[in-house]
């Protein structure tokens, strides 16, 4: 039984987000807060490059210097200078990253809500929101691949969410530790044994989007990927109405 519905011959490449050997800085954006966390990545790597710049400078100039000014022992000054300058930039970047954290922390009102909970070695998904509608995804072996599939990428049953639309996540385990991620998205949460852990979703664009269990979990941790169908709001809908009739 193969459950995904829009890309089921061929994956739309041109919109699908994955890492590929090419990929050298963060995935292309997926979400409002994936976008506003590339910006923050982008700010701090800023700020990163001209402090190493200057230090660099700083510890250039000084191995060269033969100290020879009898008159430099002390500066009450540019001790001020650099004790405060730090704690400013400091400062530039602690405030948009707690911005940051206590926004991916707010779940605004989801419209529906799905429930993942990982396995040795696959995940389960449930659709609360409808009566009986839960699958299992497991990794496409190599000797089942077909042209179009992404090796250790592609599974079986892909889950389907409607983009523009709230979502809510819910993350759990059966066994040991796992992590359910979409890095595009800029979401991962840890899947714990016992305990539910959650998470708000906003998908903007259409599209395959790639993850991978992130949490070491035994011998085919490699092999439990994760792969969302992004759809519009009706496809969503007759999807899971198909999904309905047939169970
Ligand atoms: Cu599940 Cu690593």
């Amino acid at each position: 039984m193969n459950l995904s519905f829009m890309y089921k011959e061929k994956p739309f490449i041109s919109n699908s987000t994955m890492a590929t050997w090419m990929t050298l800085s963060l995935q292309d954006s997926s979400s409002p807060m994936m976008e506003q966390l590339i910006f923050f990545h982008d700010h701090t790597l800023l700020i990163l490059t001209t402090i190493v710049a200057l230090v660099s400078y700083l510890m250039g100039s000084l191995f060269f210097n033969t100290n020879i000014n009898r008159n430099l022992l002390e500066s009450q000054t540019i001790e001020m200078i650099w004790t405060i300058t730090p704690a400013i930039i400091l400062f530039f970047i602690a405030v948009p990253s707690l911005r940051l954290l206590y926004l991916m922390d707010e779940i605004n009102n989801p419209a529906i809500t799905l429930k993942t909970v990982g396995h040795q070695w696959y995940w389960s998904y449930e659709y609360s929101d409808f009566s009986n509608i839960e699958f299992d995804t497991y990794m496409i072996p190599l000797n089942e691949m077909e042209d179009s599939s992404f090796r250790l990428l592609d599974v079986d049953n892909r889950i389907v969410l409607p983009m523009n639309t709230h979502i809510r996540m819910i993350v759990t385990a059966a066994d040991v530790l796992h992590s359910w991620t979409i890095p595009s998205m800029g979401v991962k949460v840890d899947a714990t044994p016992g305990r539910l852990n959650q998470m708000g979703m906003l998908i903007n664009r259409p599209g395959l989007f790639y993850g991978q269990c992130s949490e070491i979990c035994g011998a085919n941790h490699s092999f439990m990927p994760i792969v969302m169908e992004s759809v519009k709001t009706n496809t969503f809908i007759s999807w899971i109405s198909h999904l309905s009739e047939a169970s």
